[in-house]
């Protein structure tokens, strides 16, 4: 799948953007600030419901407005998607595919399709151990719901002579 569509109004710093997209690579180049992770932030919350950056959706509303929506035109081969969420901090997220009357708005997960990795990913591999054993913020996408294996507990047996017992050694 690709989206082939991004379209923003009054999501973080921008009141409104239409933005086309080509299958493929696409770089966002310009200056700090301007808005570059803004977009990718606003891909990664159709993929996930949530944002890579903060844990609540007040934030991604631009300042001064009350509500955000994020809309994207999805290609899967012949079929193409429209995918719209309206972030409403306070109150219930509204979402709708295809201009459809509304669905839930974890109706739409799957249809965009990501895998996120940002310069705060690298707090995993550079930062202390116990911010990479840190549970992700509630909603943020990169991250599947991984938890180890509960430790087995493994007890030595009891020093025996028996040659037997030898082939009982744990593993
Ligand atoms: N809710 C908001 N309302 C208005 N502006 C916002 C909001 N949230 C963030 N911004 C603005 O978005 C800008 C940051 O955008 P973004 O993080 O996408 O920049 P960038 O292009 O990725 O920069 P860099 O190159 O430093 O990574 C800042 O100017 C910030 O003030
Ligand atoms: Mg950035």
């Amino acid at each position: 799948m690709h989206v082939s569509h991004l379209s923003l109004a009054d999501f973080r710093s921008y009141a409104r953007a239409e933005v086309p997209l080509a299958p493929g690579v696409t770089a966002f180049v310009g200056p700090n600030g301007q808005g570059k992770t803004n977009l990718v932030e606003a891909i990664g919350y159709l993929a996930t419901l949530g944002s890579h950056r903060v844990s609540s959706d007040a934030p991604l509303v631009r300042m001064g407005a009350d509500r955000a929506v994020v809309r994207a035109a999805v290609t899967q081969g012949e079929r193409q998607q429209l995918v719209e969420l309206e972030l409403n901090p306070g109150r219930a997220n509204r979402a709708r595919i295809n201009r459809s009357s509304q669905v839930r708005p974890r109706d739409v997960l799957g249809i965009v399709r990501t895998v996120l990795f940002a310069p705060e990913d690298l707090a995993l591999v550079k930062g202390e151990p116990a911010s990479s054993r840190a549970t992700p913020a509630s909603g943020a996408g990169s991250w599947t719901n991984w938890s180890p294996p509960a430790p087995r507990a493994w007890r030595p047996s009891a020093p025996t002579t028996s040659a037997s017992s030898s082939s009982a050694t744990p593993c």
